[in-house]
């Protein structure tokens, strides 16, 4: 039975992944998350007395709980998740996407290489424990943009254009890094835009479905023919899951679902589907630096692993949407409080 430290799994991805590993695997999950604005307990009610869950409120910085957790746990495989993850706060706040993406990062290396290596003190030995990984989840937005044509490949050189980016794309080097010199036993994966349950109403989709519902004003940036490559998460799940028990060590692999979808494009079907208005689009002021469009070539994936995503956009988003009409309390919680300053900050000169 594999001991499996998932951090960030509060979230939107983590949460959905922490379902998917305790549904198709007898595993002990030990989910770490700090619980920031983005961390929801509500998201795991359902497991939350499962014996093989533990949740622990842990910042990835904390090099000490992290130890301790380690120790106590003796944890062979490490998910990280967690991260600061929207990109307009990294504009409004860019430190703290520093501090949790890449030190955090770097701690979460630096205990496991501690407990991992056969002889931890021999600077000089490569070998590690059997079965141990470390498997950090990034994202396409580390290449940068795209102009009309060409897909991102794993070889696409990084060039981030915003600070959460060159966060992630930071943190993915030292990854790298913990790879080459120390022969940690890792993978990363980065994965296009996802959708689906849990997910904070910050993000494009649920904060449009969620206005759209109460006949708020939807704020698309720019002319919005921004294109996303986008898809539902519990793919992404099933993606990691794949990378976590058959990737090669030290390999990246990009993960998408070939469906390229311009942002109006998806504002006017939850507008649709929710039977609204189109007057109810508001073309505000664009987000600076705004990668016009990401687009995921899949290839090393599905042709060396044998991943492929199941779910249609049209599938996925017509259930997502259902999704959060069914769950208006879990959206109110949220929705109420704070995330209004911060809605109302945000979008206030728009
Ligand atoms: P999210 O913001 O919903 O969740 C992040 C979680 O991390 C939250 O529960 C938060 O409380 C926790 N967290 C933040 N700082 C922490 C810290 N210092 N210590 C411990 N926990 C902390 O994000 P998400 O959308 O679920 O994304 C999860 C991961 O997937 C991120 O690393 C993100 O970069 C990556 N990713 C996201 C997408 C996407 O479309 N959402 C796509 C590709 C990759
Ligand atoms: P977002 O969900 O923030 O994801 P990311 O920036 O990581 O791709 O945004 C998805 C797209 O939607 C992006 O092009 C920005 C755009 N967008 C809007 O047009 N209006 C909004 O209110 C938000 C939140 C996003």
């Amino acid at each position: 039975m594999k001991n499996v430290l998932v951090t960030g799994g509060a979230g939107f991805i983590g949460s959905n992944f922490v379902h998917h590993m305790l549904k198709n695997h007898d595993y002990n999950i030990i989910n770490i998350d700090s619980l920031t604005y983005a961390g929801n307990l509500d998201n795991l009610k359902d497991v939350e007395n499962d014996s093989r869950y533990t949740f622990l409120k842990v910042d990835i910085r904390d090099r000490e709980a992290i130890t301790e957790i380690f120790e106590k746990y003796d944890i062979d495989t490490v998910v990280n998740f967690a991260a600061e993850s929207h990109v307009d706060r990294s504009i409004t706040d860019p430190e703290i996407f520093l501090t949790t993406n890449v030190i955090g990062t770097q701690t979460l290396l630096d205990v496991a290489k501690k407990f991992w290596k056969v002889n931890p003190d021999d600077k000089y030995s490569t070998e590690y424990k059997e079965g141990v990984k470390y498997l950090q989840v990034s994202t396409d937005e580390v290449y940068g943009a795209l102009g009309k044509t060409g897909m991102f490949m794993e070889t696409t050189p990084l060039s981030p254009n915003s600070p959460y980016s060159a966060s992630k794309a930071s943190a993915d080097m030292v990854v790298r890094a913990y790879h080459e010199t120390f022969g940690m036993p890792v993978n990363i994966t980065r994965c296009s835009n996802n959708y689906g349950p849990y997910q904070f109403p910050e993000k494009l989709i649920p904060l449009m479905i969620n206005n759209c519902k109460s006949g708020k004003q939807l704020p698309v940036y720019g002319d919005g023919m921004q294109i996303r490559d986008w898809l539902h998460v519990s793919d992404h799940c099933n993606a990691i899951d794949t990378v976590l028990h058959k990737g090669v060590i030290g390999e990246i692999y990009n993960i998408g679902g070939n469906n390229e979808k311009a942002n109006i494009e998806i504002v006017k079907l939850i507008i649709k589907t929710l039977g609204k208005d189109e007057s109810l689009i508001k073309y505000v002021k664009d987000r600076p630096g705004h990668d016009r469009r990401y687009a995921i070539d899949n290839t090393k994936i599905t042709t060396q692993l044998g991943w492929a995503p199941k779910y249609t956009f049209e599938q996925g988003i017509a259930e997502t949407i259902q999704w959060y009409l069914e769950n208006e309390e879990w959206m109110d919680k949220i929705t109420s409080g704070d995330y209004m300053k911060y809605y109302d900050n945000m979008y206030k000169k728009a």
